[in-house]
């Protein structure tokens, strides 16, 4: 099938991982050191068209770049990047003249990552392509490859393409796990339904430490071997926990596993810290809250000083005022973001 005209709209969130993802193999293919865990979330997204003509010259990659509806230069060279990547995947890349216009429901430049949800949604898009050029590919291998190529962009957005529990990264307790795309994880306990996350914005500076340096750190780490290992007893421990539907000792995990990620930035060499003084404030008023009244609510960090407060929907207005009286003092410009678990991305 050849395709002279053609368009399509996607949406992807953004997730937050439970088991974190921190190291890759060294083959430079994004497969990771270690298996990671994620909550999809519902309003953090990022929305991209495009708009696919096809063209005769086909020795190159040919693409305009929007973003909120403006030309983006700067942009440009990470979807460059991207496409040569995923081109030994997509041989129909060349072909085609791309428009690709993209924006997020987030604010820009608040900390929290585009990446995920943006390449997410864009290899929803280019797989929308390939199903038109090939329309008998299955539901399942459209999925499994948009995960595939969403990997090859950014890591954890392979993690992005399905709710509401997506595993990445092979071990032996997720059957069908693999390295190379995200699997959904469907048997979460009712406790879990609609769990909520809202996310802090402690500090929106440009991280000190990529997410790309810090993952080469965990090469010659010397606890790198013992991360690993734990985080695959941890998937063991977190897949029961979310079964079984205990909330008290899901938090103690993830609030463990936060910790950790830190501390593998912090044991690495260089060392760095990416938590802020606020960081630090907001998890003491958490633990405070949590001793004093019993409620169920717990922290995770991502590669930032932001705080993602975890908590089931039961207690959503109890948490909601917390957070209003005790922790908005603690963030830039009083912001914060509320979201919850969802369902992946969407054609639009
Ligand atoms: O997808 P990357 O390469 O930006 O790595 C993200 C790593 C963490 O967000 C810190 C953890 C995770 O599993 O999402």
């Amino acid at each position: 099938n050849s395709i002279e005209k053609a368009s399509f709209s996607w949406s992807a969130p953004s997730n937050i991982a439970l088991v974190k993802y921190w190291g890759k193999k060294e083959n430079g293919d994004q497969i990771p050191a270690n298996p990671s865990i994620s909550f999809t979330l519902k309003n953090c997204k990022t929305i991209t068209s495009v708009a696919i003509t096809s063209k005769d010259e086909k020795e190159n990659f040919s693409f305009d770049l929007l973003f909120e509806g403006k030309p983006k230069e700067d942009f440009k060279p990470k979807i460059q990047k991207f496409l040569e990547r995923i081109y030994p995947y997509c041989p129909y890349l060349k072909e085609y003249h791309f428009v690709i216009d993209t924006q997020n429901t987030f604010p820009h430049s608040s900390g929290i990552a585009s990446s995920a949800s943006g390449m997410a949604a864009i290899a929803m898009n280019i797989m929308s392509l390939e199903k038109a050029i090939q329309p008998e590919i299955s539901e399942e291998y459209f999925y499994a490859k948009s995960s595939f190529l969403a990997r090859l962009g950014s890591g954890s957005a392979c993690r992005s393409i399905k709710g509401n529990v997506v595993a990445w990264g092979e071990n032996v307790t997720i059957k069908n796990s693999s390295d190379l795309f995200g699997v959904e994880f469907d048997a979460i306990h009712s406790n879990f339904h609609n769990f909520q996350d809202t996310i802090l914005l402690v500090d929106k500076g440009e991280k000190q430490v990529s997410s790309t340096v810090g993952h080469n750190l965990m090469h010659n780490h010397p606890f790198a071997e013992q991360r690993f290992e734990q985080a695959h007893d941890n998937i063991a421990k977190i897949v029961a926990l979310l079964e079984s539907g205990n909330v008290t000792d899901f938090m103690s995990l993830v609030e463990s596993e936060a910790l950790t990620l830190h501390a593998m930035m912090m044991t690495s060499m260089p060392y760095f810290i990416l938590m802020k003084p606020n960081t630090l404030e907001i998890i003491n008023k958490i633990w405070k809250f949590r001793n004093e009244t019993q409620t169920p609510v717990c922290f995770t960090l991502d590669a930032g000083a932001n705080v993602h407060v975890l908590y089931p929907s039961s207690v959503k207005e109890k948490v909601l005022q917390f957070i209003q009286n005790e922790l908005v003092g603690y963030c830039q410009n009083g912001q914060y973001i509320c979201d919850e678990i969802g369902n992946g991305s969407q054609l639009l």
